[in-house]
């Protein structure tokens, strides 16, 4: 059996900006989509190469927007992928889709291309709030492209974003409440963050968006693990609910810090290479990474060993999101470091006296209480 490895290929390009997003995502009049197939090819190929043999366990298409991609770029890059590793028997291929009509028309074709889930961004079921998100689509064609989600792939799953600017408890649990109703075995649930120099954070500089303060974020934040739930779609992350076995095995990848390649503009990896733990990273910029491409075979920058305190810093960062936590063996092996000797000891005992943390012969892992100050406990645990 090879090491396994699992591929992100990023299609960079959105039909519009939506005010609230930092994604590496970029609006054209017109997108070379022969271009940035051949590129795209190259750069997996290329990064084949000097990869070797691997077993390939998910493909994911993100974005900015896949559903703007060719059905054919999406075919042609998954026959590469299969033929150039080794495909696991359940690999799963998921492709980010946005609702509008122009994109539902394509899902056969990525259907037919092999993508066996996908990832569609509603964002929200009311038409104020999409408009108020800069969404290019209405609640009635997201609920027509979730319903043809539904009939055409094995598996879906969408996204909502909440604690929006003025929304209340009631409105949020009605709103997702219809959401269940209309989901499968899988919804990604984002609270609402203001990225830097994204409009909506020039609007909250200036007074503009009234955002639900800490205390009701929190109550938002546990009302939807309460409403999934009573679906039968538990945390298995943060932001991430599914039925047991239904979970992405293309995000655990990242979160239980296995291997992973990026292709495409601003695609990150984590790769060994010789036995060296490797962070790799592209060229952002779409034009400049395919000329990059097209002059040397691959738009990656600066890469950067990783050394075992990285490691480790990175492991806990990723693994504390997840509801199982941090395996302690894996951890050791990952990064050659004991897991109490990567965390501030003091922290750690007034953090599980508290009850934010639980720490026993398996692991590590963060409480419901912890997983809703996570990125304080984070800050404060990690040495
Ligand atoms: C790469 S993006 C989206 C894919 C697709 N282009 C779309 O918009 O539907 C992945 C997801 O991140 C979430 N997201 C992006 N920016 C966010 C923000 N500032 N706060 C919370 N969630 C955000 C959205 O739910 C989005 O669907
Ligand atoms: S949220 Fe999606 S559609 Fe909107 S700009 Fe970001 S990547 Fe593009």
């Amino acid at each position: 059996m090879h090491a396994p490895l699992a591929l992100y290929i990023h299609w960079p390009f959105c039909l519009a900006k939506c005010p609230y997003c930092d994604f590496n995502s970029h609006v054209r009049d017109r997108i070379d989509q022969t271009r940035f197939a051949a590129a795209l090819r190259r750069e997996l190929a290329w990064e084949a190469d000097r990869l070797g043999p691997r077993s390939l366990t998910s493909i994911f298409f993100g974005g900015g927007t896949p559903s703007l991609m060719d059905p054919a770029t999406a075919a042609a890059l998954i026959d590469d992928a299969t033929r150039l590793f080794y495909p696991t028997p359940d690999l799963e291929i998921t492709l980010e889709a946005n609702p509008t009509s122009v994109e539902a028309g394509r899902f056969a074709g990525y259907r037919t291309a092999g993508v066996n889930r996908v990832s569609l961004g509603v964002q929200s079921l009311n038409p104020h709030d999409l408009q108020r998100l800069g969404r290019q689509h209405s609640a009635d064609q997201a609920i027509a492209a979730l319903d043809l989600a539904a009939r055409l792939f094995p598996r879906f799953s969408f996204d909502l974003i909440y604690a929006r600017p003025d929304q209340t408890l009631p409105a949020w649990r009605a709103e997702l409440r219809q959401a269940l109703s209309l989901a499968a075995d899988h919804l990604s649930l984002y609270q609402l963050t203001i990225e830097p120099g994204t409009v909506f954070e020039g609007m909250h500089r200036r007074g503009e968006l009234t955002l639900p303060d800490e205390d009701l974020a929190a109550e938002l934040y546990l009302a939807t693990a309460e409403e999934a739930e009573a679906f039968g779609l538990y945390a298995y992350e943060i932001s991430n609910y599914a039925r047991p076995g239904s979970e992405s095995r293309h995000n655990l990848a990242y979160w239980r810090y296995n291997d992973y390649a990026g292709i495409g503009p601003g695609a990150h990896g984590r790769l060994t290479l010789d036995r060296r733990l490797v962070a790799t990273r592209r060229h952002r910029a779409p034009e400049p990474w395919a000329e990059r491409v097209e002059r040397i075979g691959h738009g990656s920058t600066a890469e950067e060993q990783i050394d075992t305190h990285d490691r480790a810093r990175e492991m806990l960062l990723m693994g504390l999101r997840l509801t199982d936590g941090i395996d302690a063996a894996r951890f050791e092996a990952r990064t050659g470091m004991p897991l109490v000797g990567a965390v501030d000891p003091d922290i750690l005992a007034q953090a599980i006296d508290v009850g934010y943390l639980v720490h026993d012969a398996d692991g590590l892992r963060a409480t419901a209480d912890g997983r809703l100050r996570l990125d304080a406990l984070l800050a404060a645990l990690v040495r």
